[in-house]
């Protein structure tokens, strides 16, 4: 489903990676740490398409034309990014959705009590209000834009880091229950978000290590 083959990586004069090789099966949940600056985000939007590799190649689904690829893959970024446009519009991004999926998507990323407290509620401008925006509410609506896109491929790069404890609780069980039948790749600083994952990846040095049955981190099989 999705393949790395000897990918190099190089932002102006900082190597990421160099021959970083990874394969993830269809329906895989695979978690991702490593400290931080190791290369994770990098590695997430590699995947995505966003960022095209030095050398070697990415596939997902066998495709691996970056346009098509970012077809395949919804992403969470670490840092949303909100365009001066409606709430609406930053999850549908445009495309077309009826309301029930998208009052779906937006009970799940816990945007619902929110929205109603504005006086324009899910088309209310977010030019305006930009400055109000808590961290919380910007990843709240980034998850809600990944979930709308309901792309067979979820990449999930710290997505709860900006909410509190119970924001993050319920969101994440929504994430977790949203990905069940998706492959999902999740980079966290918190393992104890990854219970039940089928894979455990280390990023350091800028190779990936796997942990095997009896937690020990071995170089990733392929
Ligand atoms: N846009 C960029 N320009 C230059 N260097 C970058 C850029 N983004 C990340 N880096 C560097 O690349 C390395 C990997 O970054 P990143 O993938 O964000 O790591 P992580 O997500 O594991 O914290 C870090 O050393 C970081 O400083
Ligand atoms: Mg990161």
């Amino acid at each position: 489903m999705i393949e790395l083959k000897n990918v190099a990586f190089t932002y102006q004069e900082k190597i990421v990676f160099q021959e970083l090789s990874l394969k993830v099966e269809k329906g895989q949940k695979v978690g991702i740490v490593g400290e931080s600056g190791c290369g994770k985000s990098t590695l997430l939007r590699l995947i995505a398409g966003l960022y095209r590799p030095a050398e070697g190649g990415v596939t997902v689904d066998g495709e691996n034309d970056p346009e098509k690829i970012s077809q395949k893959v919804s992403i969470v970024l670490q840092t949303p990014m909100l365009l001066p446009l409606t709430i609406r519009e930053n999850i549908t991004m445009g495309h077309a959705f009826s309301e029930e999926w998208i009052r779906q998507v937006c009970a799940a990323s816990n945007l619902t009590k929110w929205i109603e407290t504005l006086p324009n509620g899910i088309d209310t401008y977010l030019g305006d209000r930009a400055d109000e925006l808590s961290g919380g509410q910007a990843q709240r609506i980034a998850i809600a834009r990944a979930m709308c896109k309901n792309a067979q491929v979820l990449l999930l790069d710290e997505p709860t880091s900006a909410l509190d404890g119970e924001n993050a609780a319920a969101v994440l069980e929504a994430l977790d229950h949203f990905g069940e039948d998706k492959t999902v790749l999740h980079v966290t600083h918190r393992p104890e978000h990854l219970v039940g994952y089928d894979r455990i990846l280390r990023m350091e040095g800028g190779k990936l290590l796997e942990a095997n049955a009896s937690c020990a981190w071995r170089a990733v099989s392929l």
